[in-house]
């Protein structure tokens, strides 16, 4: 019996799905709720009061919670809005004007603190960056020879985001200390997952979040300073709260405090600081020990089950280095993901990682072993916004099974979706009939509803994930984007003629589409006040595809578009990666002529 086990019941989301997916986002605890009615009534009830009755001392106190699970004391952890921030401040207590002024960090360092970092460069700072070694790990010895005596700061995760790899901080903070350098330790993906012990490993600095491993939620980051260096040195981003009598107002240079409220600034993030306590009691009742011993339990029953069936592994197999994720590039990891997703298993998918799985303490081992079923034992259908239409089923499924999956569309996503989706509706009365048929269909100004099969072929070609953000170009009568918004979460559709935009609006709104919004005006530009897209379906071939269109393709973002002139015209399927893109052409089509700035200025001669 895993006893970890009766915690389920305090995490409502467990009941409708299978939760994998803790290293980017933890499980709301039930108690939030009530964390956040205790907010309310505080504010609502006392009023400005409240600051002295509790609120002022939370963003210290709060950090009473989290010192245990990252082997601090009381009283040494200061919380912020972010970890980004946290590396600012730190990053504010130093001059990189001096001949001490290198950052090193590796490549595999979450980004936005890469980002930070490569910015300062304008203070003086040189940012040196060892590159990885593989997707797992870098070369330790390389890292430690970068850290010399004229390195400041050495940020570094404990646990690497990429890959869960668990980094020898040890030898990385002595090389530091030996040479005069400052460790910042990044225990995000760390704590709450794999025992942690920042005093004893002598860190000068820790830092992380709250809302994954410790369930609570977005908005709280903890920043943990070392017992000598606290009152020593001193932040330049600095605030009220930091100085020894912030109710005096003095003006003036500051007199800052000495303890932990040294290293804040501006007014305490109150609700985020309300809301992560309940994942905190929760976390520090269980104790990291048993929650470790249960992850390596299911990691490595993920990873061996990967390996039996020969696919790669982005993750460290030796469970001494692994922290609580898995990556698994499997053959079409994309699309699996996808499947997951629609089958209510929460995980995610990462270009050079594959498919991630994050189990945690709530979880039930074995059940979800080979994928194949949610926890709560049913598969749960894609969502769908209105009841099945039986008007025309025969004819939907006749089309389906004829047009689509004899043809090769697999995509048991797509299908479904054209199975329930009453085309008919999207018709004009006179071709209600013909609703089905192996034809595209006037719909008016000229334009047509195109066949079924290049509707199916084009969605299924974009892989869509239902967190995706989708953009069409051409709305036409709005089918094809009722379709997209059956398999993403949001589709924006723009059409250049204004009565068919707002009857495919007025249409899709009166049938229930609430997560489609019909743009009218030129679909060459795009809508860049909503990019990145993950995917673009293009619904009208262009001599080539718009360059606005491109650049608001979403890394790792998939764009259909057909391109030719009037006669002859071919599907390409454009992928961004890195950047980069790559195109790939699929098979011959006929489309009307994309008429924008970036395309057609008038429709070519046939
Ligand atoms: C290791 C690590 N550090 C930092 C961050 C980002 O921190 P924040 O968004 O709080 O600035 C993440 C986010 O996922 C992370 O995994």
């Amino acid at each position: 019996m895993d006893a970890l086990l009766k915690w389920r019941g305090e995490f409502p989301i467990l009941d409708r799905t299978t939760y994998m997916i803790s290293n980017s986002l933890g499980a709301m605890p039930r108690g939030v709720y009530d964390a956040m009615r205790a907010y309310a009534d505080s504010w609502a009830e006392r009023g400005v009061r409240a600051w002295e009755e509790g609120w002022w001392e939370m963003a210290v106190g709060v950090g009473d919670q989290i010192a245990p699970l990252i082997g601090a004391k009381p009283g040494e952890i200061s919380l912020h809005q972010n970890v980004t921030l946290t590396q600012a401040v730190i990053s504010s207590c130093f001059d990189f004007r001096g001949p001490r002024n290198k950052i090193v960090m590796v490549d595999l360092e979450f980004p936005s603190i890469q980002y930070f970092y490569h910015e300062q460069r304008r203070h003086g700072a040189h940012v040196e960056v060892i590159p990885a070694e593989d997707s797992i790990r870098f070369n330790l010895e390389k890292f430690l020879a970068a850290i010399d005596d004229t390195t400041l700061l050495v940020p570094i995760s404990l646990v690497l985001f990429r890959s869960s790899y668990i980094v020898n901080a040890r030898a990385i903070i002595e090389r530091a200390h030996r040479v005069g350098a400052h460790v910042i330790l990044d225990a995000f993906q760390a704590a709450g997952t794999i025992p942690v012990d920042v005093r004893s490993l002598g860190a000068d600095f820790a830092v992380g979040g709250v809302l994954k491993w410790l369930c609570g939620g977005p908005g709280v980051a903890y920043l943990y300073v070392r017992e000598d260096l606290r009152a020593k040195l001193k932040p330049s981003l600095t605030g009220w709260i930091a100085h020894r009598r912030p109710f005096a107002f003095e003006t003036g240079a500051i007199e800052p405090r000495e303890d932990s409220y040294r290293y804040l600034n501006g007014t305490p993030h109150i609700p985020a600081l309300f809301a992560c306590r309940p994942g905190l009691e929760i976390l520090n009742e269980i104790g990291i020990s048993a929650i470790r011993e249960k992850s390596i339990r299911m990691t490595t029953r993920l990873l061996e089950g990967a390996k039996s069936r020969g696919w790669k592994i982005n993750t460290p197999e030796n469970p001494a280095e692994r922290a609580g994720t898995v990556s698994i590039e499997c053959p079409h990891a994309y699309e699996v993901c996808r499947e997951l997703l629609a089958r209510e298993i929460l995980v995610d998918y990462r270009p050079s990682a594959g498919v991630r799985l994050s189990p945690h303490f709530y979880n039930r081992e074995g059940k979800w072993k080979r994928f194949s079923k949610p926890e709560h034992g049913k598969s749960t259908p894609r969502r769908l916004p209105m009841p099945e239409s039986s008007e025309y089923a025969p004819q939907r499924a006749e089309m389906v099974e004829k047009q689509l999956r004899r043809r090769g569309i697999e995509d048991s996503c797509v299908l479904g979706a054209m199975l329930k989706l009453p085309r008919h509706e999207f018709v004009p009365e006179e071709f209600r009939a013909r609703a089905y048929e192996d034809v595209p269909l006037p719909i008016g100004s000229g334009q047509t509803i195109s066949q079924p099969y290049i509707v199916a072929a084009m969605t299924a070609a974009l892989r869509l994930l239902p967190t995706d953000r989708a953009l069409e170009i051409g709305a036409g009568c709005g089918y094809q984007a009722a379709v997209l918004s059956l398999l993403a979460k949001e589709v924006f559709t723009i059409e250049r003629r204004h009565e068919l935009a707002s009857a495919a609006s007025e249409k899709l709104s009166s049938l229930g589409y609430h997560n489609v919004h019909v743009h009218c005006g030129d679909g060459t530009l795009g809508l860049p006040e909503f990019a990145p897209f993950n995917a673009i379906l293009v619904a009208a071939a262009a001599p080539a595809a718009p360059q606005p269109l491109l650049a608001q393709l979403a890394e790792g973002g998939r764009m259909i578009i057909p391109v030719g002139d009037a006669e002859n015209q071919e599907l390409q399927l454009i992928e961004k990666h890195d950047g980069r893109l790559s195109t790939r052409m699929m098979e011959g089509c006929r489309f009307v002529p994309l008429v924008g700035h970036h395309a057609w200025q008038k429709p070519p001669e046939r």
